[in-house]
């Protein structure tokens, strides 16, 4: 497998964000998100007690990354726009931080003249604390036109340049984790346990997704009445989910395996395809999902041009019986997920606890999204594997390189089958800040020395790349 096997306009990038790659978080004229927030309040809900305060300084070092990305050979690069780096106080009432505008442009200038076609994401998790502080962010539907107005400012401001938008990253995550197990911040759970704050997530989570999706398409619609004719870009968002094999060929199981996508990632997509939520979604959650409106659904059904998609892992579904206790996001899919099946693993465990390797799913996923949702232009927003940080210098990261040569083995089979994929985005360039887990979990194809000045290391995976994409 090499360069050649893919068409000769395929899109090979890394991907960041901004919480994970920038630092000067109290620099620049830069407002708190919600990142700065609980990594500070809350310390001991990060590995190592550490936060995105300095991260991998990629807001002074960013010529240095792209330096990287050009001679490894990449042509695109994906990252996301602190929110409140733009908008210190997230909303237009607060005024624009001249100092975001400029950083953001000479970062979009750097990477057009070293040949990376910036990819944007406009949300990845760090909402501006004040907006969470003013109405409760995004389980209010204030949230729309502030975000709304956010993202114009970023096509007037940018798009001349940038013509690839992607408007949120993994909602899914940020309305489980913030509103359902209570992990990331704002931390709301149901469980009235100290580390998390009084929420409800038998409704929550479908309540800030609803207002993920509204936020979403109120972006596209701007995007597209104000700015798509004469800028010529496209707009999508990023989505993630692992790829579900049943766990038995039973009825029951095969069911299980498509309602466990359909809360994963029919949730998000559905909504977007048809402008209304999946039928099994509905028929488990009943008065406690939120409903479109007819001007709602009819602005959510097709607001995308692309689709990106996050892929990382797999794992086995099985059906259990609806569970009688209280209802959360959580159980209301009625599914059981394992990575065993007759005591053997689906694939190998990674270093994070999720993450087990099985390649074949990225081709499931982007064969099930050709199918179910009429063969949309797809990218792979992200993909990518993790090492413990074993406190020497790993450079040798060969279990890297199968992971990414194998994923895309699985994804040129998904191309040969007609799926509009278009490029492919390896999480990460760098090592970086890896949310819960801080700096213990490495992503890079490039190391990052957080005991001496951040120097960077290339792995063997960065010279993989290189050879991979030399013309
Ligand atoms: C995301 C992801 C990344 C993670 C990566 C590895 O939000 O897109 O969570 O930020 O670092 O997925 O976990």
């Amino acid at each position: 497998l090499n360069r050649s096997s893919f068409p000769h306009d395929f899109l090979f990038g890394t991907a960041s964000s901004a919480y994970q790659y920038e630092g000067a978080a109290h620099e620049g004229g830069k407002g708190p998100s919600i990142w700065d927030t609980f990594t500070h309040n809350h310390p001991d809900r990060i590995v190592g007690r550490s936060n995105g305060d300095v991260a991998i300084d990629s807001y002074h070092r960013y010529k240095e990354d792209v330096a990287m990305m050009k001679d490894i050979g990449f042509n695109a690069y994906r990252f996301s726009i602190s929110w409140s780096r733009l908008l210190p106080r997230g909303n237009l009432k607060g005024g624009i931080n001249q100092e975001g505008v400029i950083y953001y442009n000479n970062l979009i200038n750097e990477l057009i003249s070293n040949g990376q076609t910036p990819f944007i994401t406009l949300f990845h998790s760090d909402l501006p604390q004040a907006l969470e502080d003013e109405y409760g962010g995004f389980l209010s539907p204030k949230i729309e036109q502030d975000f709304a107005d956010y993202a114009e400012v970023c096509f007037r401001e940018f798009g001349d340049r940038v013509k690839h938008w992607i408007t949120l990253n993994e909602p899914l995550l940020y309305s489980t984790q913030g509103y359902g197990s209570g992990s990331s911040p704002p931390m709301r759970c149901s469980k009235s346990v100290a580390n998390c704050n009084a929420g409800d997530s038998s409704t929550e989570p479908y309540v800030v997704t609803h207002h993920l999706i509204l936020s979403h398409a109120a972006a596209v619609k701007v995007y597209r009445q104000k700015f798509q004719n004469t800028q010529k870009g496209q707009i999508g968002v990023t989505l993630n989910s692992a790829w579900l094999v049943p766990l038995s060929q039973s009825k029951e199981d095969r069911e299980a395996t498509s309602r466990g996508l359909a809360f994963m990632y029919d949730w998000f997509m559905e909504p977007l395809h048809s402008g209304t939520y999946p039928a099994v979604i509905v028929d488990k959650v009943k008065e406690r999902l939120p409903r479109f409106s007819r001007s709602q659904s009819v602005m959510v059904k097709g607001s995308y041009d692309f689709v990106g998609l996050n892929y990382y892992t797999s794992t086995y579904a099985a059906n259990i019986p609806c569970s009688r206790g209280k209802p959360n996001v959580f159980t209301d899919n009625c599914v059981r997920f394992t990575t065993l099946r007759n005591g053997v693993l689906i694939g190998p465990k990674a270093a994070s606890d999720w993450l087990y390797i099985y390649p074949p799913g990225i081709q499931g996923l982007l064969e099930y999204t050709k199918e179910k949702f009429s063969n949309p232009i797809i990218y792979i927003t992200e993909n990518g594997v993790d090492e413990v940080d074993d406190g020497k210098r790993s450079l040798d990261d060969k279990p890297r390189i199968d992971y990414i040569s194998h994923h895309l083995l699985y994804l040129q089979r998904a191309i040969m089958n007609g799926v509009r994929v278009k490029g492919y985005f390896a999480w990460s360039l760098l090592d970086n800040f890896e949310w819960n887990a801080g700096y213990t979990l490495r992503f890079g194809l490039v190391y990052v020395d957080y005991k001496n000045g951040l120097r960077r290391y290339r792995k063997r995976s960065a010279l993989w790349f290189k050879l991979f994409l030399r013309k």
